[in-house]
Formats: structure tokens, C-alpha cells, sequence
């Protein structure tokens, strides 16, 4: 059976690399990697393929970044070439990217059968550009392989059958288990100059909080607040590093003296910055997930969350990018008042195993 296995952005990366080598245990199945490009520069890419031992792309589509739609056409018209060399019987696409909607509906299109892993998750906000990208490729997905039960009951309530859908766990826990050792090994806290439970990481690059300058000046007051009581460092995505200049926000961030800013880090420097936070905030959908791994408080800087699990089991709250909002927040955490948090089902580093157990049992 063949199957052609899609990435295109950072996220993707840490989903596809254990599917990957789950995937080599059977030589039944005949798979190739196509990276769309969407991501493209050194820290947002390659570095995740050296880390985790992705195998080099066979095919790499350079898309680059677009608006949404030119840059959703160009992978279309670039994988449909692929589709039709290789001639698959299934894509497997991962996450909700623009590159995960575009290749899948291509596939459909074609009449090759559509894997989705991480199918089902919903925030029901459709100003993300994500919830249309995960509403249309579960509604065009053959086989739905949701990572919680929150997911599973969303894809069910939306009317589909319930044999296209298989909980297999959440697939960033895979690759968080199996780096654990490379991540702990990082020297990432000495090089920054701060110390385990002694600092804050931040993140954030959604359009919700980095394209208005009144908001993205908002959350950087409730960050200047909390960096006068704990170091805060914070790996900036492109997106965001664009919208600082543009707003002209440099000066307010240069004042900032516990503010220690960083290009986009590696998954194993990032995963141990993570991991010895004192807490995290952030807009990331997969940082969510890993502060409730971890065990670690999560501030998310966001109105809502398609991944409600790590709220009702895990250490996240959502708290929006109200500034007083996030104030509170810190201080709470800050003076040791927080939820501890369990792990949810199928967050055991598991899941690839299931969807090979899947895809032999189901598919081939
Ligand atoms: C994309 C995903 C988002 C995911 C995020 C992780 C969509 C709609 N969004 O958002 O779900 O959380 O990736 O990072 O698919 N840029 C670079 N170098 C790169 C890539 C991007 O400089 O390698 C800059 C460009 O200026 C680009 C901007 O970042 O215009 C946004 O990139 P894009 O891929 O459109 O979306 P992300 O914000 O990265």
C-alpha cells in the first residue's frame, strides 16, 4: 500500500516524525514525506528534521509564504503533480495548516482515501484560520484519528460515522517521550543566563494578538509586568518579530530589561525551556498540550481553545489578552495558587503504535 505522508509547517514536524518510524516496521506499506514548504527558514524547519531524524523530504514543494489563498493554490497545483506520479492509496496529513486543508482536498478530489491525525478538535471560532482548515479536512477525511475525547464527541455530534473514527492519543507526546533525554540534555537555561522555575517563557504569533497594534501593545504591558518580577524569555516567531517593526513597538520592548528575546528555538531547547518554567504564556495550540505534560501552568493568550482538555484535566486556563487579565494570572501563579493537573487519556507516547495498528488492521 502506498501512502504519501504531508508536513509543511513547524508543528507538523514533531506530529509526523514518530508516524514515520512507525511506518518502517511494516514493509507492506510504501511511504514517501512531501514538504509543502510553507515553512521554509532554517530555525522554523530543518532543524526539526536533524533533531528528530526526520528523513529528508522526497519531495519539497517551495511554497513559501502567501496570502492564504495564492499560497493554499500553489500547494494544490503542486501536489496534485504529486499525486499523480506516485499514484497513492492514502495521504496522511497532520494538524490543522493551511498545508493540511490544501492537500487534502486535492486527495479527495482524486479519489485517494484521506488520513487525518489530530482530527476533531475545534475551538468554534472561525475568525482562526485553523478552524476552517480543521472543519473542511475532517469533512473531506476518510479516516478521523482524533487525539482526545473532546474530538471525538465534536466529529460525532457533526455526523460522522463512527467507524471512520479511531481515538488514537495525541501524537506531540510520541515525539516529547522519545526526545526526553536530548530535550533534558539541552544547555538552553545556562546559555540564557536563567535558571530551573526561576523564569517565564512566552510565546505567541496568532494574527489575534500579533496583527493589531492595540492588542499586541496590550499583552507586551501585561508582559512588562511580569518580567519587572520574573525573567521572561521569549523565542519570537517571523510573524511576530514583522509586526513589532511595523508597529513600531522595538523601543518598548528594548526597555524591557528582563525581557530576554530569542530567534524561534530548536524542539530540544525549547522543550527544556519548557519543562523548567516557573509557568508559561502563550497562544500555541501544541504548548498547551505540553505545559499539561509537564505539569507546568499554562496562561493562554487566547479567547478560546480547541484543545479543552488541557483545561478541564490539564494546567491550562484561558485567560484572552486583557492585560489586568494576565496580571492575575501571574500573580496567582506567582504566589503558588494553581491546579496541578493530570494526564488525559492516550497521552503515553503511544499513539503512533495505534495508528499503525490502525492503518494494518482497517486499511491494508
Ligand atoms: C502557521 C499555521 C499555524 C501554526 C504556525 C506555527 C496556518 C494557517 N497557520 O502559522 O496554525 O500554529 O504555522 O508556526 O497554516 N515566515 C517566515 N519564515 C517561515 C515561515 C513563515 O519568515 O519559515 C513568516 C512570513 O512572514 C509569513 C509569516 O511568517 O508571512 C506567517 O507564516 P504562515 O506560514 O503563513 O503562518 P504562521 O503564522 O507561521
Amino acid at each position: 500500500m502506498k501512502i504519501v505522508n504531508v508536513v509543511g509547517t513547524r508543528p507538523n514536524f514533531m506530529k509526523i516524525a514518530p508516524i514515520i518510524r512507525a511506518m518502517n516496521n511494516d514493509e507492506r506499506i510504501e511511504h514517501i514525506l512531501v514538504h509543502t514548504g510553507q515553512h521554509y527558514d532554517a530555525k522554523m524547519s530543518n532543524t526539526f528534521f536533524d533533531e528528530l531524524k526526520i528523513p529528508t523530504p522526497d519531495v519539497y514543494l517551495e511554497v513559501g509564504s502567501d496570502s492564504h489563498a495564492r499560497q493554499t493554490a500553489k500547494i494544490m497545483m503542486a501536489f496534485e503533480k504529486v499525486c499523480e506520479d506516485f499514484m497513492p492509496d492514502y495521504i496522511l496529513v497532520v494538524g490543522d495548516v493551511n498545508s493540511t486543508m490544501a492537500c487534502s482536498l486535492v486527495a479527495s478530489k482524486m479519489n485517494i482515501g484521506v488520513i487525518h491525525v489530530e482530527a476533531g478538535i475545534r475551538s468554534g471560532d472561525r475568525d482562526m484560520p485553523e478552524e476552517i482548515n480543521r472543519l473542511v479536512t475532517d469533512a473531506l477525511a476518510d479516516y478521523l484519528l482524533p487525539p482526545s475525547s473532546d474530538a471525538v464527541h465534536n466529529l460525532k455530534s457533526e455526523g460522522h460515522h463512527h467507524e471512520k473514527i479511531e481515538m488514537v492519543g495525541n501524537i506531540m507526546i510520541d515525539t516529547l517521550k522519545y526526545a526526553e533525554e536530548d530535550i533534558q540534555s539541552s544547555k538552553i537555561l545556562s546559555e540564557l543566563g536563567v535558571k530551573p522555575n526561576e523564569y517565564v517563557t512566552l510565546t505567541m504569533h496568532r494574527p489575534s494578538n500579533t496583527d493589531t497594534e492595540i492588542v499586541l501593545r496590550e499583552v507586551f504591558e501585561a508582559i512588562d509586568y511580569v518580567q519587572e518580577k520574573i525573567p521572561v524569555v521569549f523565542p519570537m516567531h517571523p510573524r511576530t518579530k514583522k509586526m513589532i517593526n511595523q508597529f513600531g513597538l522595538q523601543d518598548m520592548i528594548n526597555k524591557m530589561s528582563n525581557l530576554i528575546t530569542t530567534e524561534p528555538l530548536g524542539y530540544f531547547d525549547f522543550g527544556k525551556l519548557t519543562s523548567k518554567s516557573k509557568f508559561v504564556i502563550t497562544d500555541s495550540g501544541g504548548i498547551q498540550e505540553e505545559t499539561t505534560i509537564y505539569g507546568i501552568p499554562c496562561i493562554t493568550i487566547r479567547k478560546n481553545t480547541e484543545r479543552p482538555i488541557t483545561i478541564s484535566k490539564g494546567t491550562n486556563k484561558i485567560v484572552g489578552n486583557n492585560k489586568y487579565a494576565i496580571i492575575e494570572c501571574a500573580d496567582q501563579i506567582l504566589q503558588g495558587q494553581w491546579k496541578k493537573g493530570e494526564i488525559p487519556k492516550y497521552w503515553d507516547g503511544k499513539t503512533a503504535e495505534r495508528i499503525l495498528q490502525f492503518i494494518q488492521e482497517k486499511l491494508i
